[in-house]
C-alpha cells in the first residue's frame, strides 16, 4: 500500500456503526417519549413481518485489559449478577408494557463486557424468563460474546439449547509481549479449548476477534497469530484496527505509551500481511474488518448484498426494530436511536423508579434517513446508487469534487449514478462515507473524539 495514501486519508473518523453517529445525535430534541412513539411505530409495522431484535449488554468483566474501549464495569465480585439481571429483565416489562402485542424475536445477542461472567445458570434465568414473554422466530438467530479464559461447557450447552448457534471469541493477539501490555494473559490452549468445545457441541459459526495494532504488535506476531488462528479454522474471523481512544473517559488504555504502538505504515502492513495470509487460506474479505468462509452465512448475505451493519457490527440478517436492554445498551426503531446510562448505578436507578432508562438519543429526519441509506450501503455492499433522492439533501458537486478526487486515487469508481468501491478503497471504506456524512461535514469536531481511520 501506498505510504502517500496513508498519510493524506489516515484521520480521525467514525466507524458508522450508525449514521449519524453518537457524537453528532441531537440530544436536545430528542425525548423518552419521542423515542416510545417512534419505536411503536415502528414497531407496528414490523413485528408480524420480520420479528425484532433483542441486544442485552452484559457489562462485567473479571479484570481489564487496557486496550479495551468497550462500556465494562470491573470487578471480581459475582453477587452483582442477580441484582443486574433482575434489572435487565424489569427493563424488558417496561419495553413490554409499551408495546401493544408480543414481540417476536427474530435475533437475540448478548454482548459486553463479558457475558461470560455470569453463571450458565443465572444465563439461563434471563433468557428464559425474556423468552417466556415474547414469540420466538422460525430459525432464530441468537449470538453470544465468550470470553476463552472463563467460557466453560456449560455455558456452551446451555445456551445452546436455549438456541443459540453462534459465539464470538475475543482472541487479539497471542504475542505474550503484546498480551502483557494490554493486560490479557491468555494462552493458546484456552482458546483452542472453547473453540473445539463449541465445535462439538453444534455451534454453526463460530468467530475469532483478532486486533492489529496493540502496543508492541510485530509482523511476526501478527503471522504467527494468524497461523494459529488457521489451526482453530473459526467461521469468521473479525480482524479489528485497534482504535486507540485514551481521551474517553474511563477506557483505562493508558497502561502503555503512545510511542510503544506501531506507526500507521507499519499498523496497514500488519492488516495487509493478515489480509493475505487470511486470503490464502481461504477466507473472503467481507464489509470493513471482516472475513469469512464460504459456508458461513456471513458470506452468503455478503454476495446477496443482505447484509447489514449496527452497534453490533456485521450482522447477517436484519429486522427494523432493536431493543438494547442492559446498560449503555443502544436501541434503533430504524427512525430513532435511543441510548441507556453508561454507568450500571444510573441505569439501575432509572429502572427502579419503573422508567424507560434511555438518556440520550436521536430522532432521524428525512436527510438522516437518506444518507443512512448510503452509509449502509458503502459499509455492507461497498457500492450505492445516487439517486435523485439524494439530490435534494448533498450538495453533490461538493461532494463530488472530493470523491472525484478519490477516484484519482484509485479509492473508488463510477458506473453511471452507482459508486464502486474498488479494492483498493476498501481499506478508506470510511473515508469515502465521510463525504456523505454531512452532520459532520456541516460541524467539524473541535476536539478528538474519533479514532483514526487506518
Ligand atoms: C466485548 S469484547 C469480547 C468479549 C469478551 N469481553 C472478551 O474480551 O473476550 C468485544 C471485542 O471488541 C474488540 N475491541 C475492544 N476494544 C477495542 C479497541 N480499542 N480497538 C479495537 N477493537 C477493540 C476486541 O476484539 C474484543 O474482543
Ligand atoms: S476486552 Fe473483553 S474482557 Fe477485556 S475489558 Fe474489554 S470487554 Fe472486558
Amino acid at each position: 500500500m501506498n505510504n502517500q495514501l496513508i498519510n493524506k486519508y489516515n484521520i480521525p473518523g467514525p466507524r458508522y456503526t450508525s449514521y449519524p453517529t453518537v457524537p453528532y445525535w441531537d440530544n436536545d430534541s430528542f425525548s423518552t417519549n419521542q423515542w416510545k412513539e417512534t419505536l411503536l411505530k415502528s414497531f407496528n409495522e414490523s413485528n408480524e413481518k420480520e420479528g425484532i431484535s433483542v441486544y442485552i449488554h452484559l457489562p462485567f468483566c473479571d479484570s481489564l485489559c487496557t486496550f479495551c474501549a468497550c462500556h465494562k464495569h470491573i470487578t471480581v465480585q459475582h453477587s452483582v449478577e442477580d441484582n443486574y439481571i433482575e434489572t435487565v429483565l424489569k427493563e424488558w416489562d417496561l419495553y413490554l408494557d409499551l408495546l401493544e402485542y408480543k414481540p417476536i424475536i427474530k435475533e437475540l445477542h448478548l454482548g459486553g463486557g463479558t457475558p461470560t461472567f455470569f453463571s450458565p445458570k443465572n444465563l439461563k434465568r434471563l433468557l428464559e424468563s425474556i423468552f417466556n414473554k415474547a414469540i420466538i422466530a422460525d430459525k432464530p438467530e441468537f449470538s453470544l460474546e465468550g470470553h476463552p479464559n472463563n467460557t466453560t461447557r456449560e455455558h456452551m450447552r446451555t445456551l445452546y439449547d436455549l438456541g443459540f448457534r453462534r459465539i464470538s471469541f475475543g482472541v487479539q493477539d497471542y504475542d505474550p509481549k503484546v498480551q502483557k501490555a494490554i493486560n490479557r494473559i491468555q494462552p493458546y490452549e484456552n482458546v483452542k479449548n472453547v473453540t473445539e468445545t463449541a465445535r462439538e457441541i453444534g455451534y454453526e459459526s463460530i468467530s475469532h476477534d483478532l486486533v492489529f495494532g496493540l502496543p508492541f504488535h510485530t509482523l511476526d506476531a501478527m503471522k504467527d497469530t494468524i497461523q494459529k488462528t488457521k489451526t482453530l479454522n473459526p467461521d469468521r474471523i473479525a480482524l479489528y484496527s485497534y482504535a486507540h481512544v485514551p481521551w474517553v473517559k474511563g477506557v483505562g488504555q493508558r497502561g502503555f505509551k503512545d510511542s510503544d504502538l506501531p506507526k500507521p505504515e507499519v499498523k496497514r502492513e500488519l492488516y495487509e500481511t493478515g489480509k493475505e495470509m487470511l486470503e490464502e487460506m481461504g477466507y473472503v474479505e467481507i464489509g470493513m474488518d471482516h472475513f469469512s468462509l464460504k459456508d458461513d452465512k456471513l458470506y452468503q448475505a455478503a454476495i446477496h448484498k443482505k447484509m447489514h451493519r449496527n452497534f453490533m457490527g456485521y450482522s447477517s440478517s436484519n429486522t427494523q426494530v432493536m431493543i438494547g436492554l442492559g446498560m449503555s445498551a443502544i436501541s434503533d426503531s430504524w427512525y430513532s436511536f435511543a441510548q441507556n446510562p453508561k454507568t450500571v448505578k444510573e441505569y439501575t436507578e432509572i429502572v427502579n423508579r419503573g422508567e424507560i432508562p434511555v438518556v440520550k438519543g436521536h430522532i432521524l429526519n428525512e436527510e438522516d434517513l437518506v444518507i443512512r441509506r448510503h452509509i449502509l450501503n458503502l459499509m455492507c455492499n461497498l457500492e450505492t446508487n445516487i439517486d435523485d433522492r439524494t439530490l435534494n439533501y448533498i450538495d453533490l458537486d461538493n461532494t463530488k469534487e472530493r470523491l472525484e478526487e478519490m477516484a484519482n486515487d484509485g479509492l473508488l469508481e463510477w458506473h453511471d449514478n452507482k459508486l464502486i468501491v474498488t479494492e483498493k478503497g476498501r481499506l478508506f471504506v470510511r473515508n469515502i462515507c465521510m463525504t456523505f456524512d454531512l452532520k459532520m461535514l456541516r460541524n467539524k469536531p473541535e476536539t478528538r473524539i474519533f479514532s483514526m481511520t487506518v
